[in-house]
């Protein structure tokens, strides 16, 4: 297989994103290498996601893409894995029967062997295992940024929010012990990342199967010891779980970043009840309010439901009326699809489809709105943005620069003079700017430079991109949500298909096309 070239295609949330990197990690260790731009892959995986039903369709649609492909060269291998493939199991070959390999969730780092094996029996290989077998952190990563990383703290989930379908695919949640994930966090320090961002399905949860109750706010401050380490960031958190010692320890970290991605789903007390969502819209303002009180230049984000079963005019009344109340930086808006299996899927009062369409658009302007409002208010503000790759689309078009302030907002700046020669500002720096004009989703800052720092991460990068290395291998479809879901785009403004690996938070797109 040596010198076979590989390509991982990912759908959805920051777990599957950070997956993929786990996934070519694999491959690469197993001899793969990663396709040249332009080029066919010898062997392309597909990392699923299952939160939403067009989700299915555009894994199939890619997949009917490839056939050509693969007939034309049998030689050729398609893996399918993530939640989808552990929710649909047999039915993909079924519906795609060029498919040589079928994997789930629990057993990502099979994925060589049932490659190896599929080509060696000529015969596709369909393996889903119930349970975790090896925790995903504990395999070789390809990462895609060298400034920005993933650390997992947790997979699986233990809540039953009744819309959702992640518990019955990733199971229940289990932790990582603090001393693993602060060795990750400190060896990726050392490679160069100045970024971190702590993920699970619900990191306020985090330590209670380690019974150890206050271990998500004493990782925090862990993270601020971490010499070297300047941003630290955490998706996604649940309401109910969000405790004043985060609050206390976020605000008292400095290297904790000033943002929050904080799902709501709803703001009807009676809605977020039949979504098995054990708070109420007065405790979501109330942890608002406070993360405000600690950190008043916090960007809060969110994601919602529209279209619930049930929902009436007077209960997506109550999610507007919040959502102006708080004010939020940007929110992933979702039309309410039923997942199979799942307890909303059972339930009486479907929404008509027309009346679900016309909620989403309302709450979408209303939350551009609101996002524009806020952005606009940064007009004139100096921010510290770390510069990253691939994030603005029109770069090379306008000149431009991109990066990610330390509230997680997308800039993108115009760098003139000798700082814009090639090379001299590298993604990784850090450089100070003022904000000149604020869009619906991004910050534009044409002003002069006020500084440039030039950091390990621009020296790993610069280092990479002379091996020939430095830039995503993997691409993104699209993430969003508080680690669920995803066609919501991050990594753009207001584009599609970008992945969000090289940045800690979904972006402030308020709402996806793809769900429109
Ligand atoms: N329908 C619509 N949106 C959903 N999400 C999760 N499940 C569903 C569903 N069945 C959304 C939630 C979650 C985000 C990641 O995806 O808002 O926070
Ligand atoms: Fe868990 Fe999030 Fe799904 Fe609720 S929405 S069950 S918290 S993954």
């Amino acid at each position: 297989m040596s010198g076979r070239s590989y390509q991982v295609r990912t759908f959805g949330c920051q777990m599957n994103v950070h997956d993929s990197e786990r996934l070519a990690g694999l491959l690469e260790s197993a001899g793969y290498v990663p396709v040249a731009e332009g080029s066919d892959a010898d062997i392309v995986v597909f990392n699923t996601c299952a939160v939403r039903e067009n989700a299915d369709n555009r894994l199939y649609g890619n997949l009917g893409h490839l056939y050509p492909a693969k007939k034309k060269n049998p030689a050729m291998q398609i893996a399918v894995g993530g939640c989808l493939a552990q929710k649909d199991r047999s039915v993909i070959r079924d519906r795609a029967p060029w498919v040589d390999v079928v994997f789930g969730t629990h057993n990502l780092h099979r994925l060589p062997v049932l490659l190896e094996r599929a080509r060696h029996n000529a015969a596709a290989q369909v393996e889903i295992a119930e349970a975790l077998e090896v925790f995903p952190s504990s395999l070789p990563a390809r990462r895609a940024s060298q400034h920005s990383a993933w650390v997992s703290i947790s997979v699986g989930c233990d809540n039953t929010c009744t819309f959702c379908i992640v518990p019955s695919l990733r199971g229940g949640e289990r932790d990582r012990r603090p001393g693993d994930v602060l060795a990750e966090v400190e060896a990726l320090v050392a490679e160069g990342a100045l970024e971190i961002t702590l993920l699970g399905q619900n990191v306020n949860s985090y330590g209670r199967s380690l019974g150890d109750p206050g271990a998500f706010a004493r990782l925090l401050r862990a993270c601020g010891r971490v010499e070297g380490l300047e941003r630290v960031r955490f998706t996604s958190p649940h309401p109910r779980d969000f405790t004043d010692d985060v609050i206390e320890a976020m605000a008292l970290t400095p290297n904790v970043c000033p943002q929050l991605h904080m799902p709501l789903q709803s703001g009807s007390d009676a809605v977020l009840r039949r979504m098995r969502r054990s708070y109420r819209r007065d405790r979501f303002l109330g942890i608002v309010e406070r993360v405000r009180a600690a950190m008043p230049d916090a960007a809060i984000t969110t994601d919602i439901i529209v279209g619930f079963p049930g929902e009436t005019e007077a209960d997506f009344a109550d999610t507007l009326d919040l959502v102006r109340t708080a004010r939020f930086a940007g929110a992933f808006t979702f039309k309410y699809s039923p997942r199979p299996g799942t307890p909303a899927a059972e339930m009486d009062g479907e929404v008509d489809p027309a009346v679900v369409s016309e909620r989403y658009e309302r709450l979408a302007s209303l939350q551009d709105e609101m996002s524009w409002a806020g952005n606009r208010a940064q007009v004139g503000r100096q921010v510290e943005i770390l510069v990253s790759e691939g994030e603005g689309r029109k770069d090379s078009e306008t000149g431009r620069l991109s990066g990610r302030a330390r509230d997680g907002r997308l800039v993108h700046l115009l760098v003139t003079g000798p700082h814009a020669e090639d090379g001299v500002v590298r993604p990784g720096d850090v450089i100070e700017t003022v904000v000149t004009r604020g869009a619906p989703h991004h910050l534009t800052a044409d002003g002069p430079l006020l500084s440039h720092r030039r950091t390990r991460a621009g020296d790993a990068w610069e280092a990479a991109r002379s091996r020939g290395a430095a830039g995503d291998r993997t691409t993104g479809e699209g993430t969003a949500g508080d680690g669920t879901a995803g066609e919501g785009t991050a990594g753009a403004a207001a584009g599609a298909g970008r992945p969000a690996v090289a940045l800690g938070m979904p972006t402030m797109r308020p709402s996806s096309p793809a769900s429109r």
